[in-house]
């Protein structure tokens, strides 16, 4: 089955130690009793299991931030996918644009990346985004158009594929684009997976950058956008909380 909508994710990104991290999870454990969507959250790969182990008993999807191209090997400091599933994730962010602009990530790379998660029984969350200069150069849709086409993993379905648009500019810096951007680079969005993938029609897609309570119910009201990927938002309960309900999520 596809997720349920809304699906609202969060990127705690690196932050968060133990004590804080637990206890942020506990919180939104005791909110998720009986959840009517979808709800997850990535901590740092130091918190995964730790979280993991905390919300075993709840249906907070738990998942990692990142992951290798390759399944093992000698990659000091990487972690795989498969490792991820073993510390209790059940999905992976890929492409994220801290990763493509910061760490110069390619298409391939997040291909590969897509693979060995699906390979590892994770649902693939890939982040696709334009930066500034592509934007205001009115290049967007051919962007998105490359990054779908180059990073998208074969053989993916609703079940297992999450995609989140998120403009770079977009990401912590207050800025949106406009709810008439969104729904058309969404709408473009869907024809594409539509066109690419058996199911394309049913994959959650996602808005990511700057989403806070206070706007979350206008993004989450337009049309093919099924939910939200959440960073600084995400690091405070409530908020986080009051995104998916923005969403009509209970
Ligand atoms: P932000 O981050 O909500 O802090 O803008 C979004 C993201 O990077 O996923």
């Amino acid at each position: 089955m596809p997720l349920a909508r809304p699906v609202v994710l969060g990127n705690w990104k690196m932050n968060g130690l133990r004590a804080d991290g637990l206890a942020l999870a506990g919180r939104l454990e005791a909110r998720a009793a009986h959840l009517s969507g979808t709800v997850g959250i990535f901590p740092p790969a130091t918190l995964l299991a730790a979280v993991a182990q905390r919300l075993s008993r709840s249906r907070i999807l738990v998942g990692g931030q990142d992951c290798h191209t390759a399944e093992s090997g000698a990659f000091t400091g990487s972690v795989s996918a498969a490792m991820l599933a073993d510390a209790g994730a059940r999905a992976v962010i890929v492409g994220h644009s801290e990763r493509r602009q910061g760490l110069g990530e390619t298409d391939e790379q997040v291909h590969a990346k897509a693979t060995q998660a699906l390979l590892a029984g994770l649902t693939v969350v890939l982040c696709i985004g334009e930066t500034e200069a592509e934007y205001l150069a009115g290049e967007r849709n051919e962007v998105l158009a490359r990054q779908l086409a180059g990073s998208l993993p074969d053989g993916a379905t609703p079940e297992t594929l999450v995609v989140a648009y998120e403009p770079v500019w977009a990401i912590g810096t207050g800025r949106t684009p406009s709810l008439e951007e969104i729904e058309e680079t969404h709408a473009g969005l869907r024809r594409h997976l539509a066109g690419r993938l058996a199911g394309g029609d049913e994959v959650a897609l996602l808005y990511g950058g700057s989403v806070k309570p206070d706007n979350a119910a206008d993004i989450m009201a337009i049309k093919d956008v099924d939910g939200a990927l959440v960073g600084g938002a995400s690091l405070d309960a409530d908020s986080f909380w009051s995104i998916y309900a923005a969403g009509g999520g209970t």
